[in-house]
């Protein structure tokens, strides 16, 4: 029997970042993360298996992909299919809601939304943990868009103790993420390529021993719903995570003079009473935060801002789901 399922799954923005994994194929992290779904940056992935298929066909955005790109998602179907014990191949279509090039990272919702339309095209029925570990093993920081609104990931030793959980719903506090899309510098080095290097940074060690403290005090802030103090620590964690970058070899510099632009006047507009603060992934792309209230002057705001191509407001969504 064929049974075609549908996902929708979003991005999600960390606040507490996932940069340096304890083991590389298992995709374990150094260190716990904090974050946040998008409402406005989502991946709908539908899954259909075929005895009659020789191979897996994979369309992402109206393209037919091969090489590399393919064999990623083929090697997450195989995982897939050795848990089911099956052996038919997939069909897989895939479309983000941004557009191609942007920088804005699709891999958190693409592997969150494969992970949930496959396993459901088998009927395998999996519990929120176990997508939520599949989903880490095909792209470390998905596991975080499996799980609804206010997320921790969970690091471990072993495999089945790393996974995400929902700390809070979409109803705990009224947060956004406004975010500016800016002109890209060059094409980046990836997340994945990026991981591998953290060790050569010579502030990495610095950076993991505070980690459990940040994490603690993060958890705090978004518990008391203190803004400020949330504020102060995201901000503060960006830079950080940075700085190990920056300082890496080979060096990763993933803003552009629109990214520091954007920085700037975050910090201004603070100044001015308009509580607003800032978080950066590996691009050079700026995550806004601020509360709802303020999230349409903070967009109109950002619109303004030479080089901007695109803004995004997000408020906190569910994590993937069947449509
Ligand atoms: O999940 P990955 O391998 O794409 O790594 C995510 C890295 C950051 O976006 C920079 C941080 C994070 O926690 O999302």
């Amino acid at each position: 029997m064929k049974k075609k399922v549908t996902v929708w799954a979003p991005a999600n923005i960390a606040f507490i970042k996932f940069w340096g994994k304890r083991d590389e194929e298992l995709r374990l992290p150094m260190n716990s993360s904090i974050s946040i779904n998008l409402s406005n940056v989502f991946t709908i992935t539908s899954v259909e298996f075929d005895e009659n298929l020789t191979d897996d066909e994979v369309n992402l955005d109206g393209r037919v992909v091969s090489g590399k790109e393919k064999n990623r998602i083929t090697k997450h179907l195989d995982r897939i299919r050795k848990m089911a014990g099956v052996n038919k191949r997939a069909k897989v279509e895939s479309k983000n809601n941004f557009p191609a090039g942007t920088g804005m990272a699709s891999s958190a919702s693409g592997f969150a939304a494969l992970s949930l339309a496959a396993s459901s095209a088998l009927e395998m029925r999996l519990g929120e943990r176990e997508l939520s570990i599949l989903a880490r093993v095909g792209s470390g920081s998905a596991c975080r868009s499996i799980p609804d609104g206010w997320v921790e990931w969970q690091e471990a030793k072993t495999s089945n103790g790393s996974y995400a959980y929902s700390m809070y719903g979409l109803k705990h506090w009224g947060v956004c993420d406004v975010v500016a899309v800016v002109e890209r510098a060059k094409k980046g080095v990836s997340s994945t390529e990026g991981h591998a290097l953290v060790e050569s940074s010579p502030f990495y060690k610095s950076r993991i021993a505070r980690m459990k403290e940040k994490v603690r005090d993060i958890k705090k802030s978004i518990k008391e719903k203190n803004f400020s103090k949330f504020g102060e620590i995201l901000e503060a964690e960006a830079i950080n995570m940075h700085a190990v970058m920056m300082t890496s070899d080979p060096e990763l510099i993933y803003w552009s003079p629109e990214t520091l632009r954007i920085i700037l006047k975050v910090k201004e507009w603070r100044e001015g009473g308009l509580e607003t603060y800032f978080t950066i992934d590996a691009g050079p792309n700026v995550h806004v935060i601020c509360l709802e209230r303020d999230a349409h002057k903070v967009e109109k705001l950002l619109r303004t801002i030479r080089g901007v191509r695109m803004v995004i407001v997000n408020r906190v969504a569910q994590g993937a789901h069947l449509v």
